[in-house]
């Protein structure tokens, strides 16, 4: 069995995450971590709120909390919601630890050390009205590379290209959209990241396997020049890591923080360690992860995210690493994703435009998003919500072809055999067809699962739902039973052992309908099936089990309208 680290991309603190945000990274890490885990590998997943820099700050100013009330509230409503998702961290941590305070310090010094960083007196916009400097978010503008009219001083959202606040074309301050603006000196630490263009290059070029949605983006910031030209990692700010070197005063840094995208990818270690805190483990336990000289060369490590974040965790942080000289693990793969829109626009955090993940729980249960996020996935493009689109999938899928199955059988024994496993009969041509083709379905799923390919492994998955209801169809034990009961007992029981099989097929996509299932089955035996023969032995005649509750409700049209309705304007 393998050791599988995984982690997605850190949520921002700011706010309530919507279903976009959702699906390109935490859902899609959670579908693969179930699905190693599943298999048997041993997997450490690891997400965290991303809590410092402009975006909390901003944040706090406008509910009116200090920043760092506001960050431990958000966080405990971020990991409520992901824990009503099914989200299945090992450990959800804070970037605003004092794990993440060392290490991000510890990787400066390092890096420092070995000459990766210099100190600029730079020019940075400063706001007179405001009476500050406007780092990154604090200033707004048009984007110098596509002309977006909202791009942000750190990032353009529209064409994910990274920005300095000076780029900006017409600027303005976030806080008070005042343009009465002047360009002050300020001293500032740089990261050299020109002076490993080379490592990076070399390394990401030996990367042949990645999706091409993310070598592209990695390789276009490479050759443009543009991704590794050097970045300064601190900002004139109160919140966020202080700056110094390892645990030494850094002379001229006094009052000044880490840039927040230098210290968030650092977290994906922290949050380890803090992992390791919370459970009451060893150093060696968490290190044993991330450090190759201590256990971690036989980790597989993949990360899940967005493609704006794709050049931060293809160039900037890989420089962190390679540049501290130390040997930590790093990436092997990296799974990106398009956008995810919302009924003919953007799902959009400042306006406030789409459904959220509180609001979603709040109308329906986590595996009807669960499984219509996943299946539609913005794998190869980005892919588009609608009420409609969502109705169909949950009433088809979800309601017809898997809800519908496990009611059938269930009832149709409990009214003929009652509430066991009924004994008699042998498989015939029929069921062995049937397990060839499971056999061949199943191979594929775990191949596309393997592979990372969500919404093909959605496909296959629902492919395998509807052979047993193809089967059910044919083999009407209604029909049977009254000339053949033995028979009809035998494809009764085939039918009950399927929904023990699905359950644990199923367990990445849906797992609280899966946990239904299985304990409806009244077994824990969710073994991954090896030969589909066995499998479907696995609850012997006599074996008891109940009619579980309907596992899927179909969306009525009234509740699709007042939905679209509901969520049609901006987030209340
Ligand atoms: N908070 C960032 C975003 O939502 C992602 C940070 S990922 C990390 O875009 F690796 F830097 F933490
Ligand atoms: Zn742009």
């Amino acid at each position: 069995m393998a050791r599988h680290l995984i982690t997605s991309a850190l949520p921002y603190i700011n706010g309530i995450k919507h279903l976009g945000n959702l699906v390109g990274s935490q859902l899609p890490a959670d579908l693969y971590a179930r699905y190693l885990r599943g298999r048997g590998h041993e997997v450490m997943f690891i997400c965290a709120t991303d809590e410092h820099g402009t975006p909390a700050e901003l944040a706090a100013a406008k509910t009116g909390e200090p920043v760092a009330d506001y960050c431990a509230r958000m966080h405990g409503e971020q990991s409520a919601l992901a824990r009503g998702f099914g989200l299945s961290f090992d450990h959800y941590g804070r970037s605003s630890s004092d794990r993440n305070r060392v290490l991000t310090q510890h990787f400066a010094g390092k890096l420092a050390d070995r000459g990766y960083i210099r100190e600029v007196s730079e020019k940075q916009v400063y706001s007179i009205d405001d009476g500050r400097f406007l780092p990154d978010r604090y200033i707004e503008g048009t984007c110098p590379n596509c002309g977006y009219d909202k791009a942000r001083g750190d990032q353009c959202e529209n064409c994910t290209k990274q920005l300095d606040p000076t780029d900006l074309i017409d600027p303005r301050s976030a806080i008070s959209g005042s343009t009465n603006l002047e360009v002050r000196e300020t001293r500032h630490l740089y990261l050299r990241q020109s002076a490993l263009k080379d490592d990076i290059a070399t390394w990401i070029d030996s990367k042949t396997d990645w999706p091409i949605l993310t070598t592209s983006i990695a390789k276009k910031w490479l050759n443009d020049g543009d991704g590794l030209q050097d970045r300064g990692i601190t900002r004139d700010l109160n919140w966020g890591v202080p700056v110094k070197r390892g645990d030494q005063d850094w002379p001229g840094m006094e009052g000044k923080v880490f840039y927040v995208w230098f210290d968030a990818p650092i977290e994906y270690i922290a949050a380890t360690a803090e992992w390791a805190d919370a459970n009451d483990k060893a150093e060696a336990d968490w290190r044993g992860w991330w450090r190759t000289d201590e256990g971690a060369d036989d980790v597989t490590y993949t990360q899940f995210m967005g493609k704006d974040n794709v050049p931060f965790h293809t160039l900037s942080f890989p420089v962190t690493l390679i540049g501290s000289g130390e040997p930590w693990k790093m990436v092997d793969y990296i799974k990106s994703f398009n956008y995810l829109t919302y009924d003919g626009g953007q799902f959009s955090t400042s306006q406030g435009r789409g459904v959220f993940m509180d609001h979603a729980l709040e109308i329906l249960p986590a595996d009807y998003w669960r499984w219509w996020l996943l299946s539609h996935a913005p794998e190869s493009g980005d892919s588009e919500f609608t009420w409609e689109n969502f109705q169909q999938s949950v009433n088809k899928d979800l309601a017809d072809v898997l809800g519908n199955f496990v009611s059938r059988i269930t009832k149709f024994c409990r009214s003929k055999f009652g509430e066991a496993v009924p004994e008699g009969g042998a498989f015939g041509p029929d069921e062995d067809r049937l397990i060839d083709a499971l056999t061949t379905r199943v191979r594929a799923y775990e191949t596309s699962m393997n592979r990372m390919e969500v919404r093909r492994s959605a496909s296959e998955l629902r492919a395998i739902w509807v052979l047993g209801n193809e089967y059910l169809q044919a083999a009407a034990p209604w029909a049977t039973f009254k000339a053949d009961p033995e028979k009809a007992a035998m494809q009764v029981r085939l039918g009950l052992n399927l929904i023990r099989l699905y359950a644990v097929l199923s367990a990445p996509f849906i797992p609280f309908a899966s946990k239904a299932m299985l304990e409806a089955m009244q077994t824990d035996n969710a073994d991954w099936p090896g030969d589909l023969q066995k499998a479907l032995a696995a609850l012997p005649a006599g074996h008891a089990f109940t009619v579980p509750e309907v596992l899927f409700a179909k969306i009525t049209d009234d509740q699709r309208e007042e939905w679209a309705e509901r969520f049609k304007g901006e987030r209340q």
